[in-house]
C-alpha cells in the first residue's frame, strides 16, 4: 500500500508510519488525515502488529500544525459542518484500541502538538520543541490541545503556553510531565521502535486493557460536557439560521434553512 504524505514500513511487529511533507514541515492538511485513518485502520485490523511508531520525516519537524494554507481560505460554516478535526480524535484515539507511540523529532506545534498529544505516550528527542501558536492565527487549538495539554503539564503551564504562544523545549516538556523520556535526536526512532516492540511482546489483549485503563483517567467531567455544550449554543446564536427559526416559530410558519 502506498500512501501520499506519509510513508509506512513494518518491522517485524511494529508498525513505523512517517509523516512525509518536510518541505511544509509536516503541516498536516486533509490528505494526510486520510493517509493515515487508512494506516491506522490497517495496522489495528493485522494481528501480526502489536504497536505503531509516529513520526516525521525530515531534521526540522515532527508536524508544525494543521496546514494553514488549506485554513486560510475556508468558511466558518464549512468548519462546523465538516465537522473538521473531528475524525482525527475519532480514527486515531477512539478506533485506535492497540498502543501507539508518538516520536517527536523537531517542531510539534499547534495540530502537531495535538497530533502527539493523541498518541498513548509521546517520546521526544533532545531538539524537539512544543507548542500551541494557534492565538497568533487568531485562532485557538481544534483537536484537543487545550484539553490534553492541560491535563498533562497543568492549568498553569497550559495557559501561559495557549494565550502566548512560546515553545517547550524537550527538557521541559519532560520535566512538565508532557512526555515520557527524551532520547539524543538520532537515537529518536531506533529508541521507539524499540519501545514498541517491547510492548508489541506484551499479551494483546492485557496491552488494550492497561491501555483503556490509563485512557479512562481522561474522561469528561459533567461540568466540562455543560459548557461545552453552552458556548456551542452561544455560537449558534450568531447564526441566520436562528434567526430565521425563531421568525418563523413567532409567526407560526415552517422555517427555512441556509445551513449557516
Ligand atoms: N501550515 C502550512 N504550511 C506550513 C505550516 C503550517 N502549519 N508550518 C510551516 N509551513 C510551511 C511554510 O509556509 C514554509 O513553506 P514555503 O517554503 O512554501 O514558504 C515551509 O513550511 C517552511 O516553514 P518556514 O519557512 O516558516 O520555516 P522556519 O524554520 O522559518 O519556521 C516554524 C518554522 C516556526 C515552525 C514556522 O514554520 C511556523 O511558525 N509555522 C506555523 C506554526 C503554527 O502556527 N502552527 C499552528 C497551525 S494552526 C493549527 O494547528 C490549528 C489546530 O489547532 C489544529
Amino acid at each position: 500500500m502506498s500512501y501520499e504524505t506519509i510513508t509506512v514500513e513494518q518491522r517485524d511487529n511494529v508498525t513505523l508510519v512517517t509523516l512525509n511533507r518536510p518541505q511544509a514541515l509536516n503541516a498536516l492538511n486533509s490528505q494526510v488525515l486520510e493517509d493515515l485513518v487508512e494506516a491506522f485502520a490497517a495496522f489495528e485490523a493485522d494481528d501480526s502488529q502489536g504497536c505503531l511508531v509516529l513520526t516525521g520525516a525530515g531534521e526540522k519537524a515532527f508536524a508544525a500544525g494543521a496546514d494553514i494554507k488549506e485554513m486560510a481560505d475556508k468558511p466558518a460554516a464549512d468548519f462546523y459542518n465538516e465537522d473538521f478535526f473531528a475524525r482525527w480524535t475519532s480514527h486515531l484515539v477512539k478506533a485506535t484500541r492497540k498502543p501507539w507511540i508518538a516520536a517527536v523529532n523537531g517542531f510539534a506545534l499547534g495540530g502537531g502538538c495535538e497530533l502527539a498529544m493523541m498518541a498513548d505516550f509521546i517520546l521526544a528527542s533532545d531538539k524537539a520543541k512544543f507548542g500551541q501558536p494557534e492565538i497568533k492565527l487568531g485562532v485557538a487549538p481544534g483537536m484537543g490541545g487545550s484539553q490534553r495539554l492541560t491535563r498533562a503539564v497543568g492549568k498553569a503551564k497550559a495557559m501561559e503556553m495557549c494565550l502566548t504562544g512560546r515553545m517547550m523545549d524537550a527538557e521541559e516538556a519532560e520535566r512538565s510531565g508532557l512526555v515520557a523520556r527524551v532520547v539524543p535526536h538520532d537515537d529518536l526512532v531506533e529508541d521507539a521502535v524499540k519501545t514498541a516492540k517491547a510492548i508489541a511482546g506484551m499479551p494483546p489483549m492485557a496491552a488494550k486493557v492497561n491501555k483503556e485503563m490509563v485512557n479512562a483517567a481522561y474522561e469528561t467531567f459533567l461540568d466540562q460536557g455543560v459548557l461545552h455544550e453552552r458556548r456551542l449554543f452561544q455560537i449558534l446564536t450568531a447564526t441566520e439560521d436562528k434567526v430565521e427559526g425563531m421568525k418563523a416559530f413567532i409567526e407560526k410558519r415552517e422555517g427555512e434553512w441556509k445551513g449557516k
